[in-house]
């Protein structure tokens, strides 16, 4: 991953952590209104995929344990990870794309209601991606995929020349002259993989995307309620297809690409088929940026604009993220896919103890007390939830206090002691096991690998019922949390 030049590291300490009498007065263990919902307290574990499901996308014995775990810990809301809404095989990603996953989602419902005794309410991240490949060998792609067209034969001063020459010339030749003859496209397919952009109009899949999300999202909503979830989170963030729509980088000229409103036009058809085809006690938000971080993306000044728009349109919350995205992801070795955190843009959403001398705690905060306060002068009253490097309950109390959000996300927090909110609750603080911010977790993440934390995943290996990673070397869940009560 990217690390800020300073190279200053950082230690998460906390010292003062409420006794229960404190935090029973705090404003994050008082309750909060969501829409049609109250949530117990003002915690909330943003979404994380942790690759626990299988390649059909089913709720596995692995995601049930995997929120359970979460839920023990009694967060106000538990978003679960990134959902796919495509019946398309996606790898080991969850989906929500049939009937068929119905069974297995209501299980997982059931699971974190159990486990919190009712008091975590539960979203699913609705998600949807465009195709991307692993980088190939450039030998490979010259010769098999690189699709040959006269453009090649004209640069090459072959105009007669076949297919077959033309792929023989090109191996030939040296990076330089190789970057000369192909297309930006081209190249940048040979060099990090191909992938799709929403801008790719010529593709009538990427064309059609305004005429078939919005059903789609619609559907996958319709199945969270049969589950019994409480709400749904749309997911607008990051590298996928949605954010890509509201980036100003979207250069589409079919009405959905261009100037800001135009760019909302497709994320606000898709928020107005979803809460049209859900009951009213059913809660529909989403998660956007903050700020985009790559050049020529969107600003927080669209942030505030964007959030108007989805306040106005009626969203019960507005979650906010940062970053993410492909543009300035590393180069992936041969044989893998770009990841979209490796860039300083990645370095945003998930800041890592290496830091500037700002550091990688809170670095959202700001920006988004300035969309919460945008929203809130021109008369709207959403509840905002903020995430990045939260850990200590000082920290998450202020950001309330001083009314910067009005929900505070903790997810690697909740990863390294899913326990951390019960402990903080009823006087316990001193026993939160407190994330390092090392990232390994997000390493494992970026290999596809069964994400576990480094702070707990060699404890206890060998305890009766302790299930183990598929390499055998890593437990899958946090060990249970003995309460201990203080001397
Ligand atoms: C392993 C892992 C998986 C993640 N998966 C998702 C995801 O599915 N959807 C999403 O919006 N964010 C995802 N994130 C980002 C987190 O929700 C969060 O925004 C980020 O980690 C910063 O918050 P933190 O500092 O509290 O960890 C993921 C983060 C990690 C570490
Ligand atoms: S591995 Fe654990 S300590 Fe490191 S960032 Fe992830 S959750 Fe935090």
């Amino acid at each position: 991953m990217w690390k800020p030049p300073e190279r200053i590291k950082y230690i998460p300490t906390s010292q003062h952590w409420p006794s229960q009498q404190l935090a029973a007065k705090s404003m994050l263990f008082s309750p909060i209104r969501l829409g049609p919902i109250t949530l117990k307290n003002r915690t909330w574990v943003p979404a994380m995929v942790p690759w626990r499901s299988n390649e059909q996308g089913e709720v596995t014995t692995d995601v049930l344990q995997w929120y359970e775990r979460f839920a023990q810990g009694k967060p106000g809301a538990l978003v679960v990870e990134a959902t796919g809404i495509r019946n398309v095989p996606s790898g080991p990603l969850l989906r929500i794309s049939h009937d068929n996953y119905l069974p297995g989602l209501r299980d997982l419902v059931d699971t974190v209601r159990k486990a919190s005794a009712g008091e975590t309410k539960i979203f699913i991240q609705l998600i949807d991606f465009l195709s991307i490949r692993r980088r190939p060998k450039s030998d490979k792609f010259l010769k098999v995929f690189l699709q040959i067209t006269d453009v090649h034969r004209n640069k090459l001063n072959s105009p007669t020349a076949s297919d077959e020459e033309i792929r023989m010339a090109l191996g030939e030749m040296d990076a330089d002259a190789l970057q000369h003859v192909l297309s930006e496209k081209e190249w940048e397919d040979m060099q990090y993989g191909y992938r799709e952009r929403v801008t790719d109009t010529h593709l009538p899949q990427i064309d059609e995307l305004p005429m078939v999300l919005p059903a789609l999202f619609c559907e996958a909503a319709t199945r969270a309620e049969q589950a019994g979830f409480d709400g749904v989170e749309l997911h607008y963030a990051h590298a996928y297809t949605m954010a890509s729509f509201l980036s100003a980088t979207n250069t589409r000229a079919d009405g959905y690409g261009g100037s800001l409103s135009e760019r909302i036009r497709l994320p606000i058809e898709v928020y107005d088929a979803v809460r049209s085809a859900t009951s009213s006690s059913f809660v529909v938000g989403c998660r956007f940026l903050s700020d985009e971080i790559i050049e020529g993306g969107s600003t927080l000044e669209d942030a505030c604009l964007i959030a108007n728009k989805f306040a106005k349109a009626g969203m019960d919350f507005l979650s906010l993220s940062r970053g993410g995205k492909f543009d300035d992801a590393k180069q992936p070795k041969v044989g893998w896919s770009a990841y979209p955190y490796t860039g300083r843009s990645g370095y945003e959403c998930m800041p890592g103890y290496i830091s500037d001398a700002q550091g990688p705690f809170g670095r959202n905060i700001e920006p988004v007390a300035e969309i919460r306060r945008s929203i809130r002068e021109e008369g709207f009253s959403t509840p905002v939830v903020v995430a990045g490097g939260q850990y200590a309950f000082d920290q998450a109390e202020a950001v309330l206090q001083e009314g910067k959000a009005d929900i505070v996300g903790f997810a690697r927090q909740a990863l390294a002691d899913p326990d951390w909110f019960e402990k903080v609750r009823t006087g316990h603080g001193e026993q939160v096991r407190l994330c390092r911010y090392s990232n390994y977790c997000e390493g494992l993440d970026q290999k596809h690998k069964q994400v576990t934390c480094e702070l707990w995943d060699r404890e206890q290996r060998d305890a009766p019922g302790v299930t183990l990673s598929t390499d055998k070397k890593r437990r899958l869940i946090a060990p249970a949390w003995h309460r201990e009560d203080p001397a």
